[in-house]
């Protein structure tokens, strides 16, 4: 990975000033990708050591690890069992209220530690990019007087819709007052195009749970030095103007970020890359690329809808079946013959290289349960998507993709070949899907645009890095150490030391 130091400011002294940044991700694949490639964007631009703490769950391989990072584990010997959301009868609030509470206390030992090694030779702790779930990771960081920036991996739509979240529980329409679905297709007038039900997270997680989750996100975002979005500008304009207006912090807009960074794999499942060379034989906009991401589930009979689906459409494919795909087993079974009906016009891989996949240009279609990650991917390549969203952001942003981008469709409703047959239809071999596809390559266009010299993107992320360079250290009064101090204003670092209640003792600015 390039290190250039090229644009590193130098400290008073006449020396390079390097800073060390401290990334805190959220322990799943949709979370460790962008932080990894915010890490990899950051390095390349110089001056900035990286230091990752990481759960001692979902750790990132160390094969893979960018040469020159530390990786920290948090949370050695922690219990792990209910840590770990699966599928989309998993209880995910619950699961990220817990990670917060088990993790907090080592964090705030081994945050202590990496401070004190700012009294040896160690470049200092410029600030915590954390992720918006871990607001406990937060709160140590305040305590220690670690200044923190927020990595939003989501979209500002749904961040925007999780600010309103308690406007509308004191409406009374949430938690849905009746079980009565047909009444969760109610329009949310202040959040076009959103319905109640796009703001139900996941049914098996309980209202206060998701409250209390939504709240420390939203408290995560309002209390950092800045808010970091894996969006871009040309995408979400509307929507990247109303957060700072809401929560009274800036934003850096960086995204798509695997598009401005040189770290390409944070995957903790090794990618089967013989795909990429199945691809190169089939014709252009041809296959269609089946993936629900790292945690959504299936039941063993939808996923037997789909491969009849599949089978039935007649068109290429490439599907992902994830280890844990199916729901209660780890050995699925498609039924007889659907092998020979799809013998060389359909693979099927466990893992995927996933934005090589949706870069390719046999690719023209992706069936995505529209996590985030997959979204902006697809987003990036120009492919239009068939959406079947579980849990979380994912129904938010399908509406984004239906309603306001129109580069995609719900397909709703129980899962039946006939009708996943009639969806590759549609996307494929009609006029509508072909306008979504043209569609999806202008949005592409934008992405290319943003990522060049004076691009929004580029922009933010060079203004992100300078920002970081010059962060304050506010070190509480308790905890602060001579040499430490010391070692600190040597290096050119801007230190502000403070008593209690905010009170500032002394303040060595360079
Ligand atoms: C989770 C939530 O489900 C999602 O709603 C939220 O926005 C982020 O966290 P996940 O389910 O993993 O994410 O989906 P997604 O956000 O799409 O991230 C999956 C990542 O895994 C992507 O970066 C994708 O490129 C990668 N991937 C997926 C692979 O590398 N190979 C694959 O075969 C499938």
């Amino acid at each position: 990975m390039a290190a250039a130091m090229t644009s590193t400011p130098a400290s008073s002294n006449g020396t390079q000033r390097r800073r060390r940044v401290l990334m805190f991700p959220l322990p799943f694949q949709g979370h460790i990708n962008p932080m990894m490639q915010l890490a990899g964007a950051l390095h390349a631009r110089g001056g900035l050591y990286v230091t990752v703490f990481h759960a001692a769950f979902n750790v990132p391989d160390p094969a893979r690890r960018p040469a020159g990072y530390r990786f920290v584990p948090v949370g050695e010997g922690v219990p792990t069992d209910d840590l770990i959301p699966s599928g989309s009868d998993a209880d995910i609030a619950g699961a990220l209220l817990r990670i917060n509470e088990r993790l907090a206390g080592p964090f705030r030992d081994l945050l202590r530690r990496e401070l004190a090694g700012a009294e040896k030779e160690e470049p200092p702790p410029a600030c915590l990019v954390v992720d918006s779930n871990l607001r406990s990771m937060q709160l140590v960081a305040e305590e220690l007087g670690v200044p923190t920036l927020v990595l939003r991996t989501g979209g500002a739509a749904c961040l925007v819709a999780y600010m309103a979240f308690p406007a509308i529980c004191d409406k009374g329409l949430l938690p849905p007052p009746t079980q009565d679905q047909s009444q969760w297709d109610m329009a949310l007038s202040e959040l076009p195009p959103l319905r109640l039900r796009d703001m139900v997270f996941s049914t098996p997680t309980s209202h206060a749970n998701m409250s209390k989750c939504l709240k420390c996100l939203v408290e995560c975002s309002r209390c950092s030095s800045g808010i970091i979005l894996n969006t871009f500008l040309e995408l979400e304009e509307p929507e990247l103007q109303k957060v700072p207006n809401g929560l009274g912090v800036s934003i850096n807009a960086i995204g798509p970020v695997h598009k401005i960074s040189s770290v390409a794999d944070g995957s903790l499942i090794v990618q089967d890359r013989a795909c990429l060379e199945w691809l190169d034989k089939q014709e252009a906009d041809s296959v269609l690329y089946v993936s629900f991401g790292s945690v959504a589930s299936l039941k063993e009979k939808e996923l037997l809808e789909i491969a009849w689906g599949l089978a039935n459409s007649e068109t290429p494919f490439l599907w992902v079946i994830r280890h844990n795909l199916v729901q209660s087993t780890q050995h699925v079974s498609l039924s007889d013959g659907f092998e020979e009906a799809t013998h060389g016009r359909g693979i099927i891989v466990s893992w995927a290289p996933q934005q090589e996949v949706l870069g390719h240009h046999a690719v023209g279609g992706f069936w995505t349960h529209n996590g985030w990650n997959s979204t902006i991917e697809s987003i990036s390549e120009g492919v239009p998507m068939i959406c079947r969203p579980q849990f979380a952001d994912q129904m938010i942003n399908t509406r984004y993709v239906q309603e306001v981008w129109k580069i995609g469709f719900e397909l709703q409703g129980k899962l039946e070949r006939k009708m996943i047959e009639r969806a590759v239809q549609r996307l494929f071999f009609e006029e509508e899907g072909r306008e979504m596809r043209r569609r999806a390559m202008n949005l592409r266009k934008k992405v290319v645009k943003c990522m060049e010299e004076g691009g929004s993107s580029k922009a933010s992320v060079d203004l992100l890095h300078k920002k970081i360079i010059v962060m304050i250290l506010r070190l509480p009064h308790s905890s602060i150490r001579f040499s430490a101090l010391r070692h600190l204003l040597y290096s050119g670092i801007r230190v502000a030391v403070s008593g209690g209640c905010g009170q500032q003792l002394c303040s060595a600015v360079f």
